[in-house]
């Protein structure tokens, strides 16, 4: 199945690509990288390292739009590290960025794969809803979408109300919802996109014991982490993949602990992307979502209207339910392995 994902390479984007990487029914066809939590430039540089740390070659990767449609950047190195990846570092250079930039890489791909290509949105919208200005048809060529972002009758984590990729760019997220209504002629079944909000993926958080159990899965034997370890203590393991992912994780781990999350990690974007390749990881259900974009105290929050209200088409399938467990087993049974062939 053709992905193409678009991330703001972070910790869990990265453990997002490595999920597609390591997912046999998966052909990674395309990357955007959008500004979110670091800079588009360090985005596009996380990228083009970790494909070249995975023996990915041939995937051409896209730069985003420098800023949101409307709004100011903002980042998030104190969540995911000065670059972005955490302690880890990953090798420099790779592969050029292509020419054109990731808006124009989301038409090219919808249009080279019309109905099949799955699409996987785990950072802002921006260079989404750029797409979708440059070609209004786009959600029609689109087999799936799953976006990562929102929260629904759930509190933020950015502020009181608003999830980070929304957050950054509210602006594009509305785009995108309307923009994917407008899109379908009204006695289409439209195919609308799947989003897992914070209120489904903060069931998903990766421990050092499960940490632990993905580097014995890849062969790589690694002590567990344990939040009394001295803050930055490096892995140890000779595995490539799993040194990168254990560095990420422990920034990630001391970030969710010093928010009084608990030494663990919420991987908001590998559950996106194993439900892009199998929605059946998840139970959703169907409403018509919008975008606050003005409240003094409410910009950025998503709102569903589950009783119709609005009396407007749906445009979501908002994710509900999900096994945390299943998704385990299926992650590191696959990461695992890929990375052990790395080795
Ligand atoms: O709110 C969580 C989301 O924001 C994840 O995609 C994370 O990578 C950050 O981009
Ligand atoms: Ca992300």
């Amino acid at each position: 199945m053709p992905v193409f994902a678009d991330v703001d390479t972070g910790v869990d984007d990265a453990m997002a690509l490595a999920y597609l990487l390591a997912s046999p029914e998966a052909e990674l066809v395309g990357v955007a990288s959008t500004a979110g939590n670091v800079p588009v430039q360090q985005v596009c540089a996380n990228n083009l390292g970790l494909l070249q740390l995975c023996g990915a070659t041939g995937i051409p990767v896209s730069k985003g739009a420098e800023q949101p449609l409307s709004a100011p950047l903002r980042t998030a190195e104190d969540t995911h590290g000065p670059q972005g990846l955490g302690y880890a570092q990953l090798p420099s250079g790779g592969e050029a960025l292509t020419a054109h930039d990731a808006a124009e890489a989301w038409v090219r791909a919808a249009r080279a794969y019309p109905g099949e290509l799955i699409g996987l949105a785990t950072g802002p919208l921006t260079n989404l809803a750029l797409a979708m200005r440059i070609d209004p048809a786009l959600p029609t060529l689109l087999r799936r979408l799953v976006i990562m972002g929102g929260a629904f009758d759930y509190r933020g984590n950015t502020t009181p109300v608003s999830e980070w990729n929304i957050s950054v760019d509210p602006e594009s997220a509305a785009e995108v919802f309307s923009g994917w209504t407008a899109a379908w002629s009204p006695d289409d079944a439209a195919h609308v996109p799947i989003v897992l909000g914070l209120n489904l993926t903060e069931n998903i958080a990766m421990t050092p014991a499960l940490l632990n159990r993905l580097a014995d899965a890849a062969g790589a034997s690694s002590a567990p982490m344990s939040v009394r370890d001295e803050r930055g203590t490096r892995s140890t393991t000779d595995n490539p993949l799993i040194r990168v992912l254990e560095d990420a994780m422990r920034f990630y781990f001391e970030f969710h602990f010093d928010t009084g999350d608990g030494y663990l990690a919420h991987l908001h974007d590998p559950l996106a992307a194993a439900v892009a390749l199998d929605p059946e990881l998840v139970g959703c259900r169907e409403t018509t979502v919008d975008v606050e974009l003005t409240g003094a105290l409410t910009r950025g929050m998503t709102v569903a209207d589950w009783r119709g209200h609005w009396g407007r088409p749906p445009n979501a399938l908002i994710g509900t339910e999900v096994d945390p467990v299943a998704f385990f087993d299926r992650f590191i049974s696959r990461v695992g392995a890929f990375a052990r062939r790395l080795a």
